[in-house]
């Protein structure tokens, strides 16, 4: 049958995956499972690198740049004919920011340095890459979800956070004129996210305002099926996207995937459940001719990330990818082909 790139090209759209190639200074991520490198052949038409092209892995120190890891994922893609996103210029969140940065002392003209920190990351790594990823993640999750404001880091001790996105954006613009620059987030459908998307939606606005040059916002799409649920605003949430694409920004599915722990166990069932969860939403997402691309955030559930982020109570193994342990596709991988 069709893969599901060949489902999502059909509406001039491509399916994709996250790979890994595991914890710093190991290969035993996601990549290093050949079982699973067949089945990202099968199904995709791109990639993105889950954890290798974070200031983590790229920036052991101030000075020092690491591609290595990078480029194991890179070779591979390029090897079997696979385009590549980037993910992500900056994260701008210091949980996942490297320590020696969240205590950098930027010198002392502090905002040319902050500047020069910024433009130099984006020159280097986004021009190191220009010929093969032309669609980046330039910013990550600036907005806080639990307030909607903007998130604070070693940056904005120095420079306002919308003025540290504005100089990533604008230096992204300037090393790949043609690329599809893309402001990534988690805001979701379910209760709790209103703050979230507030947030979002007046950042995006002040983008436009500012003439800061992004073209779409990337749904990270990490939805989640709550105790009691399935439970999601999708009036609020349709209102949300109507002014996102009203702005006329792009959009992109750049992170599926659905935390199942409020389903009970039965594994039967609880498939179902997942799967029903995620038509709804991707029907929806779907329905809106700007959406683009979709990746998911892996392909079998037991190298989920989720497995370790958001451990189900019962700690039976979440089932939140379109295939289960042994590689055989799930309800969920069906949903994914009806959808698209
Ligand atoms: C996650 C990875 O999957 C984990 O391996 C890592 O420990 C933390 O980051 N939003 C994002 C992704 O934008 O980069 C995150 O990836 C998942 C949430």
């Amino acid at each position: 049958g069709p893969s599901l790139n060949d489902l999502a090209r059909q509406s001039g759209r491509r399916f994709g995956s996250c790979v890994g190639t595991g914890r710093p200074g190991t290969l035993t991520g996601t990549f290093a499972d050949p079982a699973y490198r067949d089945l990202l052949v099968a199904e995709c038409g791109l990639l993105v690198a889950e954890n290798e092209m974070k200031w983590g892995a790229l920036r052991p120190s101030a000075d020092l740049f690491s591609f290595d890891r990078a480029e194991i994922l890179l070779n591979f893609a390029k090897e079997k004919g696979l385009a590549f996103r980037g993910h992500t210029l900056l994260w701008h969140h210091v949980k996942w920011l490297p320590a020696w940065l969240n205590s950098h002392d930027f010198g002392a003209d502090p905002v040319k340095g902050v500047e020069k920190m910024l433009t130099d990351h984006v020159a280097m790594v986004a021009g190191s890459y220009k010929n093969r990823i032309t669609s980046w993640d330039v910013v990550n999750e600036a907005v806080d979800a639990d307030t909607g404001l903007m998130r604070e880091t070693a940056f904005t001790r120095h420079v306002p956070a919308e003025t540290v996105l504005d100089i990533t954006f604008h230096k992204a613009r300037e090393v790949l004129p043609q690329g599809q620059l893309v402001y990534n987030d988690y805001m979701s459908w379910e209760p709790g996210h209103a703050k979230h998307r507030d947030g979002v939606l007046r950042l995006l606005e002040g983008f436009r305002k500012r003439g800061t040059p992004v073209d779409a916002l990337g749904v990270q799409s990490h939805i989640m099926v709550i105790d009691g649920g399935p439970r999601y605003e999708e009036a609020a949430w349709k209102r949300f996207i109507d002014e996102v694409v009203g702005m006329g920004y792009g959009l992109l599915i750049t992170e599926f995937d659905v935390n199942d722990k409020g389903l009970p166990g039965d594994i039967v069932a609880r498939d179902q459940g997942v799967a029903d969860y995620a038509r709804a939403y991707l029907d929806m997402m779907l329905s809106y001719k700007q959406t683009g691309d979709v990746l998911a955030w892996g392909m079998v559930d037991k190298y989920s990330w989720l497995q370790g982020f958001t451990p189900r109570t019962d700690k039976k193994p979440q089932r939140c990818c379109p295939y289960d342990e042994n590689f055989q596709p799930k309800p969920l991988r069906e949903a994914i082909a009806a959808s698209l």
